[in-house]
């Protein structure tokens, strides 16, 4: 409890919908596990968000296990952090019920996800994926998380978050602590390497654009070299005009830690060329190491301990949280 009391606490949620790219863990998962050091952190594999979508159930599954796997191999330590499976934890759904009956109609249909699916024509979007972002919430709120790490595409379900928390405050008297969205400053949109006009999405399905943490080195290799770049000829960092060399510099970067201002000198003259392949070196010897960990991982049966040990944890918090708002709302009248 004294640690809790000093240490401000982090959650986050990765939705495995697909498997895991390289834009997931520069953009995320790389940074939790920096953050494990300094925050009480909570991370979970978000399986209900994933379903709001269509999955293959046996797709699903491996992806699933593969997630915590790579939560593992990229760093993350069971006993240093709370690791779980979302409906492992009941709470959630709940909670997200009670979101949605604290959310308009008008919020969700401003939510930029929502919109762009919607703008595209598609047809088949579900009732869950319209709510999402208020079970993303719950999920936020059960935990009464000081930040959330998230991508740039996640802060508006963060904001919406807020909202709901301090709406929530102001009708029912103070139960949320009110979250903070924290988006980092270099990789926090790594664009697709086909068409960096768009993000790097594990949705692309069959996209050269997509680098997996899984994937083949060789077949990553590939698809940085045939990366696409602009005629300009000259290393610059540049997203407006030269949007695919500025994505393999912020990638290159991000993972190296070398600034991009030094990369740009150091390349300054040189080729794409020759550029592309010191990215694919770099790229390619951090998804070796994650690979290597992954096989360990795998063989070690840390993951059923891993979620056995986080689920319990996390509902504990749930459930005080849960019960707190059920009184709260008047919906909850006996003594517990
Ligand atoms: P998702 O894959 O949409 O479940 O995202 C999981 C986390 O990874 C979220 O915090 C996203 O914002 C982040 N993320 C996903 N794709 C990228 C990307 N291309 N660049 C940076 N961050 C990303
Ligand atoms: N919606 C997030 C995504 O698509 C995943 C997620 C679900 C999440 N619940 C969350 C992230 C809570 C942060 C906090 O990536």
């Amino acid at each position: 409890m004294e640690s809790a009391e000093k240490r401000k606490r982090m959650l986050s949620g990765i939705k495995p919908s697909g498997q895991l790219t390289l834009g997931n863990y520069i953009g995320a998962l790389r940074n939790f596990v920096r953050y494990q050091d300094d925050y009480e952190m909570i991370v979970f594999i978000a399986n209900l968000h994933c379903i709001t979508v269509y999955q293959d159930p046996q797709e699903l599954k491996k992806n699933l296990r593969d997630a915590v796997a790579l939560y593992l191999a990229c760093g993350l330590d069971p006993q240093r952090a709370t690791i779980f499976l979302q409906s492992d934890v009941l709470e959630h759904a709940q909670l997200g019920f009670i979101m949605n009956c604290n959310s308009y109609q008008g919020e969700l249909n401003r939510m930029t996800q929502y919109k762009d699916k919607v703008a595209k024509g598609e047809t088949n979007i579900t009732v869950g994926l319209y709510t999402y972002p208020c079970l993303m919430a719950a999920d936020i709120l059960l935990y009464d998380a000081d930040y959330v790490p998230v991508g740039e595409d996640q802060k508006q379900h963060v904001e919406l978050t807020r909202d709901l928390a301090q709406r929530f405050n102001h009708r029912y008297g103070d139960t949320f602590r009110v979250p903070e969205p924290v988006v980092p400053q270099v990789g926090a949109r790594i664009m697709s390497l086909s068409d960096p006009s768009k993000k790097m999405s594990k949705s692309d399905k069959g996209d050269k654009g997509c680098i997996y943490l899984l994937e083949d080195v060789r077949s990553a290799r590939k698809k940085i070299m045939s990366a696409v770049t602009d005629m300009e000829a000259c290393v610059r960092f540049d997203p407006q005009d030269q949007p695919g060399i500025s994505n393999l510099l912020t990638i290159m970067s991000s993972l190296s830690g070398e600034p991009i201002e030094q990369l740009v000198q150091r390349f300054a003259g040189k080729g794409y060329g020759e550029f592309k392949s010191a990215v694919a070196d770099v790229v390619c010897a951090q998804l070796s190491e994650i690979q290597a960990r992954y096989q360990q991982v795998i063989q070690s049966g840390m993951i059923e301990q891993t979620l056995q040990q986080g689920s319990e944890q996390a509902r504990r918090l749930a459930r005080r949280k849960l019960d707190k708002v059920q009184r709260k709302i008047g919906m909850e009248f006996r003594k517990k």
